[in-house]
């Protein structure tokens, strides 16, 4: 399996970072410009030392990069935290970075596309982007964490949101909840 991963600069790169760790096989990092800040305010790193499970970083700047084109294939793209900016972009149709030209390839070519939003409140221009994308097959899965496994920690949390992502790109077969179900559907 071939997963892009998009960091961009809205809270919560240590989501992105989770899924990069814990994502199987090869995986792809653009991290945008405000995504590096955000991962150097947030949690000290630098996009190098997420190399260790990357098979290869690209400048979000670099636009002839090989995943721009259609005809190099990926199995699903997972901006993860997705900026509002970033999804407006990509609701718009606008490709001048990277990872919005990779979001522009998969919605053309009808591949999977995870956007993993953070913003609150969300206005109403966020909300119709997200909608109309929705309405493209476009997965928008907004960054809240499930409470229901009794999270004790930031990790706990991070672990059950992921596990969701983690599951909605195929690579966990549990619907991210690992193994919790109703008594009365046993
Ligand atoms: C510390 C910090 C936290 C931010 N948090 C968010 C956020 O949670 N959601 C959001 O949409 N933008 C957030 N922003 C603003 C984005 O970084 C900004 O809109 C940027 O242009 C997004 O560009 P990108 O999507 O290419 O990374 C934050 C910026 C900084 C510096």
């Amino acid at each position: 399996m071939r997963t892009i991963v998009g960091i961009t600069g809205a809270s919560g790169s240590i989501y992105g970072v989770d899924f990069l760790r814990r994502c199987p096989d090869d995986k792809f990092l653009i991290t945008s410009k405000w995504g590096k800040r955000v991962l150097l305010e947030e949690l000290g790193l630098k996009v190098e030392e997420l190399a260790p499970w990357v098979k290869q970083s690209f400048d979000d700047r670099d636009l002839a990069s090989p995943f721009s084109s259609g005809s190099n294939h990926f199995d699903a793209m997972v901006i993860i935290p997705c900026s509002v900016s970033t999804l407006g972009k990509i609701a718009s149709g606008v490709a001048d970075t990277l990872i919005t030209r990779i979001a522009s390839v998969a919605l053309k070519e009808r591949r999977k596309l995870v956007l993993a939003v953070r913003e609150t409140p969300l206005d109403s221009i966020a909300l119709e982007n997200a909608l109309k994308l929705s309405r493209e097959g476009v997965v928008i899965m907004p960054l809240c964490p499930p409470h229901y496994r009794n999270p004790r920690s930031i990790d706990d949390l991070v672990e059950g949101f992921v596990n969701k992502v983690l599951s909605v790109v195929g690579a966990r077969d549990d619907n991210g909840e690992g193994g919790w179900r109703h008594e009365e559907l046993e």
